[in-house]
This record gives structure tokens, C-alpha cells and sequence, in this order.
């Protein structure tokens, strides 16, 4: 979704803000644009629909030369993919500003400042924070206290970044309900709204809190919480790698990514698993004695966090005997819920920021479980903050927009909870050196396959005509057939569902022919003669399938049936296994259609508006 950076120095910090925002680009955008104050108070703005090299292109064109400056990659939300609407929004040519979120009163405020004389050039609700910010500083106030005043007439979300003509010593940032980071340079100083937009110049962070107003120069950083009162705020070391928005020679990040599960995996794992079981408290401090008393887990999350949910269901019931419900947080946010005895509510997201996910996090609080607890991907993300308790997935930084070694940490995470769980549960003696067995080979398999690669290359050349496919799986490979069926959508436009496949009769066999591919996921499992019984439905129906089947389960190709041979692997840590040749046909398809694979259109990396 957008980005935001900004830059107080004493050079000329164009260069800084166009590598953040192309560090920002993975998030999602539609247009980007840039504006800066020279020392001597001239200001430039620069805008352009499209991609970030199309205002690259244009400021090299010009001279942008400023010490100040703030750039935003736009997302579109109130109004369309124009310049006009592009940021940085001004207001009589003195203040510009930069915007997250969603100012949810903006048509009032438009209203009341048109009245004041305001003249409006976009449709954005952004441009009734560059207008209040104005009409605040003409009381003879300060940025701070313009920015101060300002704010408490906003309703919604906001991570704002200011900056004024008149001063160009600093800038006054605000955030409430969408992320800002400030980085702490020498004789310098940077805000953005993601972290990783700025580690090519530091990686000394504080985040700020909500309800925060800071003021930046290039010395100072003064920041005010939501009651007005100064505060200070942990300066965070980073130890993300600066090189993490590299491709490292693969042609997507999203190929990057996908071969990087083994590593990541591997590290999510160490010094949390050893031979016996877990080390203690993994979960956080005095998470031990929390996951002691629980009777019941409620996982919220979005997408394919949400998939990863799903999976866990089946896993914490089966083997911790703990009851688990799931639940996308768009949904559990707006309804009654009823809160079972010592409930642990679960939320999971690569991101950290997502925003219905941290609404129905803030919401449960008040509902009465009896702790929360946060998978994530991001250290210092507001989940990590607002949780009682953490989990750290340690993906390093995602970029491609389709998640795919977000999601196998997450598993990973899941198997090691339902360890956490089961050990205080009757989790039975077998069931826990499975899971610790599992875990430990999990690396090593997860590198085996993807070696399969080469075969589902071949696939994706059947696959990529078709305009619409089904996905089947059952039990715990039910939500990875739902993980599959939205990677292919996400990044190749194909229409792609998911149905457990004791389904297909109530209605999806309705749809079979030689036009929909049917992709079966088939590890040779309790249930595999089941699954058999529902692949014999769809061929006799004259359906094409694509089964990826553990190479002991007997699958034998034919015209109707194509079958890529899985490794096999131990049953707890099948639904991960199975999720990279999905991963994979997604990818394949998706780069024979010609698509962009990293930055598929409408969608973004981190959803922080409703
Ligand atoms: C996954 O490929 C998607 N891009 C999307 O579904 C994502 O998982 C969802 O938006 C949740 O994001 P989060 O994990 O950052 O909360």
C-alpha cells in the first residue's frame, strides 16, 4: 500500500528519497511523487503515474535539489490514478505533505475549508490535511502545534509527514493507525513508513507509538504522545540485511523467495527446537505459563496468514487436543463473538500492520481472552507491539507481494505452538517425536523439493490458456489447496477455487470439463484413498487433472491425468511441503502469461486500510 519517506539533511536528499521509495515499491502503488525544500525555501514537487523510474526519469530531467524532502508512492483509495491525486498534496504552496491512510471525515473538513476559501486540485482526502495544517499556522503557531491542532480533527488513519516553506529545518510527522519509523542518521535524520526504505542510510530506528506527533530536524527528534506530553521513545538496532530488497540474481523476488524457504525455515527454527522438543519459552517471556491453562485458540488473520490459521486448526486439534477456531479478522471484528474459557487469541501476519487484523486484536481486548499472542513477521510492527506475547517468524523482509516464505515460517510456527500446547494437553508420546522429527528434516525436504521445479515448468505450459482451475485437497491440505488456489489468481489473474474434495459432488463437479484444470493435492496420507475416490469423480466426468502426489502414492498418468512426484515426507510437515510446487506453478504460469509476478495489479504488499 503507499509508502512514505522523508529526509532532513544538510545534502541534497533527492537521491535518498527515490532508492526509499524503490525500496517501497514492493508494497504496492500507482503513482509516486516527490517534493523538496532548498535551504533558501524554493519548493519542488514532482509527480507521475505509474512506476517509481517514471519520477525517477522526470526528476532527471529537472533540478530537484532540496535538503528537506518528503516522497510517497500512492495506492489509490479516494480518487483515481492521476497526477493530480498523486502526493505530496499542498496548500497554497507552502506546506506539502505526505499521507497513509484514510482521513474518513475528509468530505466535512473539504467542506468547512472551501467555505474558508480553500481551493481543492484532487479528489484525495489528503488534501484536507495540507489545507488544516494551513489554516492552523495562520493563528501565528508553530508546525508542531499547527500539526498538534490539526490532527484532533481527523477521524480515521493517518501517518503524515509535513513539511513547511517557510521552515525548512524541519518536518513534523504524526501517526496514528498506519506505521512511521523515524531513522536516526549523523547530522541527519529520516522518516518512512517502513523501515527498509531507509537502511541504505541507517539502521537506528524508533517506531512511533499511536497517537504520536514528532518534530525532525536534522539534529533533534522531539516527539509528543497522543495527550500532547513529551516522551521517548527505544531506539531499535535493525539486523535486517541491507541487501534484503536484492534479487540476488534470481529474476523475481519472488522466485528469490521461494528458494529461500529452506534458510528461513531453518532459521525459524534454531535455538527454539533441539532433539528432546522446544527450548522454553519460545513464545515470549512467561509464555510457558500462559500456554499451560489454555482450553481454546482463536487464530485471526488475513489471506494467506489466514491459510496458515486454517492449517494450524487441524494440527492443534489432532495432536495438542486443544479446540481451535479460525477466523478472517475482517470478520471477527464486526460481529458478537462469544469468548470461550481461557481462550488464546492467535494472531498471525508477515506484515505486522494489517489493519483489520490489528483492529481485531485492539477489539479482543476488551472481550475477555486470557492472553494474545502474535506470529509475525516484522520485529517492532504494531502486532508485536500490542501483543502480550510473540513470535517472530524470521522470514527476513518479503518484497514480492504474493506471500509464499511468509506463509511456511508461519506453519513452521504452528507446529512448534501445537508442540507448546500438546506438551500441557494429552498429546501422546508419538505424536511429539513426529512433530520433532518432522521439524528437524522440514530444511533438507523443503530443498529436495524444490527441486521438482523443472517438471512443473512443463505443467504451467498446459496450464497458462485457461481461464479458470480448480484446486482440491483434503484434511490439513484443504487450506493449502486454498494457499494455491490464491497465489494463482494473485499473480496470474487466473480464476482459481478451492474445495475440500468431499465437496466436489455438492455442487463444484457441476463445472468439470477439458476447460478446468483441476489441481489435486495428494500426500499419501489416511485420507489418499478418499482422495482417489474424487479424482475417479472428476476423470469420469472427462475433467483434465494436475496431481502433485507423494511418489508413494501411486498415481499413474495418463491423458486425463498429469502427476508430478512430491518427495515423500513425514506426516506432520506435509501441508508445507506441498505448498512450494504450488508456489511454483503459480510462478511458472504466471511468467508465461508475461504478468508482474512481484507487484500484481490492485493488490498490496501491506494492507493498513480497511
Ligand atoms: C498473500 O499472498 C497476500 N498478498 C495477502 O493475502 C496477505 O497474506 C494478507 O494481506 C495478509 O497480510 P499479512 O500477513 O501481512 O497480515
Amino acid at each position: 500500500m503507499c509508502g512514505i519517506v522523508g529526509a532532513v539533511a544538510e545534502r541534497n536528499v533527492v537521491e535518498i528519497l527515490l532508492e526509499g521509495l524503490k525500496r517501497l515499491e514492493y508494497r504496492g502503488y500507482d503513482s509516486a511523487g516527490v517534493a523538496l525544500l532548498s535551504s533558501e525555501g524554493d519548493l519542488t514537487r514532482i509527480r507521475r503515474t505509474g512506476k517509481v523510474q517514471e519520477l525517477v526519469d522526470a526528476v532527471s530531467e529537472g533540478h530537484a535539489v532540496g535538503a528537506t524532502g518528503i516522497a510517497h508512492t500512492r495506492w489509490a483509495t479516494h480518487g483515481g490514478v492521476t497526477e493530480a491525486n498523486a502526493h505530496p498534496h499542498c496548500s497554497t504552496e507552502r506546506i506539502a505533505v505526505v499521507h497513509n491512510g484514510i482521513i474518513e471525515n475528509y468530505l466535512a473538513l473539504r467542506e468547512k475549508l472551501t467555505e474558508k476559501g480553500y481551493q481543492f486540485t484532487s479528489d484525495t482526502d489528503t488534501e484536507t490535511i495540507a489545507h488544516t495544517v494551513h489554516e492552523e499556522l495562520k493563528a501565528g503557531k508553530s508546525l508542531l502545534r499547527a500539526v498538534q491542532d490539526s490532527v484532533t480533527q481527523f477521524h480515521g488513519a493517518y501517518g503524515t509527514v509535513i513539511m513547511d516553506k517557510e521552515d525548512p529545518s524541519r518536518v513534523v510527522v504524526a501517526r496514528s493507525g498506519s506505521p512511521l519509523v523515524i531513522g536516526l542518521g549523523l547530522g541527519e535524520n529520516f522518516i518512512a513508513s517502513d523501515q527498509l526504505a531507509l537502511l541504505p542510510v541507517t539502521r537506528r530506528f524508533i517506531f512511533l507509538e499511536e497517537g504520536d506527533v514528532a518534530e525532525v530536524t536534522r539534529r533533534e527528534v522531539t516527539i509528543f504522545d497522543k495527550n500532547g506530553e513529551p516522551v521517548e521513545r527505544e531506539v531499535v538496532e535493525s539486523n535486517i540485511e541491507h541487501d534484503a530488497g536484492d534479487k540476488a540474481g534470481y529474476r523475481h523476488y519472488m522466485l528469490k523467495e521461494i528458494h529461500e524457504q529452506p534458510t528461513v525455515v531453518r532459521n525459524t527454527l534454531q535455538h527454539r527446537l533441539d532433539e528432546q522438543g522446544l527450548l522454553p519459552d519460545i513464545f515470549g517471556k512467561g509464555a510457558d505459563a500462559i500456554l499451560k491453562d489454555v482450553k481454546h485458540v482463536q487464530i485471526i488473520a488475513c489471506g494467506t496468514s489466514y491459510h496458515a490459521g486454517m492449517t494450524a486448526r487441524y494440527w492443534l486439534e489432532q495432536y495438542a487436543n486443544v479446540s481451535c477456531s479460525v477466523e478472517i479478522a475482517s470478520e471477527f471484528r464486526y460481529r458478537k463473538s462469544v469468548v470461550h474459557e481461557n481462550s488464546l487469541l492467535v494472531t498471525i501476519s508477515q506484515s505486522g500492520e494489517t489493519a483489520d487484523t490489528l483492529a481485531a486484536l485492539r477489539l479482543a481486548k476488551d472481550l475477555g481472552y486470557m492472553s494474545s499472542l502474535t506470529i509475525c513477521n516484522v520485529p517492532g510492527s504494531s502486532l508485536v507491539r500490542e501483543s502480550d506475547l510473540a513470535f517472530m517468524t524470521r522470514a527476513g523482509a518479503e518484497i514480492g507481494v504474493a506471500s509464499t516464505k511468509a506463509f511456511t515460517t508461519q506453519l513452521t510456527a504452528f507446529l512448534m505452538l501445537t508442540l507448546a500446547i500438546g506438551e500441557h494437553k494429552e498429546m501422546s508420546g508419538d505424536d511429539k517425536q513426529s512433530i520433532v522429527k518432522a521439524l528437524h528434516s522440514l530444511p533438507a525436504k523443503l530443498e529436495e523439493t524444490l527441486l521438482i521445479n523443472e517438471g512443473i515448468e512443463d505443467l504451467a505450459e498446459e496450464f497458462a490458456d485457461k481461464n479458470h482451475s480448480l484446486f482440491l485437497g483434503r484434511g490439513d491440505q484443504y487450506p493449502i489447496a486454498m494457499e494455491g488456489a490464491l497465489k494463482l489468481k494473485e499473480i496470474s489473474y487466473i480464476h482459481a477455487e478451492a474445495y475440500a474434495s468431499g465437496e466436489l459432488k455438492h455442487g463444484p463437479l457441476a463445472l468439470i470439463d477439458e476447460e478446468m484444470p483441476v489441481i489435486v493435492v495428494a500426500p499419501n496420507n489416511e485420507l489418499l484413498e478418499k482422495l482417489k475416490s474424487n479424482v475417479e469423480e472428476v476423470r469420469a466426468r472427462g475433467g483434465i487433472m494436475y496431481v502433485f502426489a507423494d511418489k508413494n502414492a501411486a498415481f499413474k498418468g495418463d491423458e486425463s491425468m498429469r502427476v508430478v512426484n512430491v518427495p515423500h515426507c513425514e506426516q506432520p510437515i506435509a501441508p508445507i511441503i506441498y505448498t512450494l510446487p504450488l508456489q511454483l506453478l503459480s510462478y511458472h504460469v504466471a511468467l508465461i502469461k508475461g504478468t508482474d509476478v512481484d507487484q500484481p495489479r490492485n493488490l498490496a504488499k501491506s494492507v493498513t486500510v480497511e
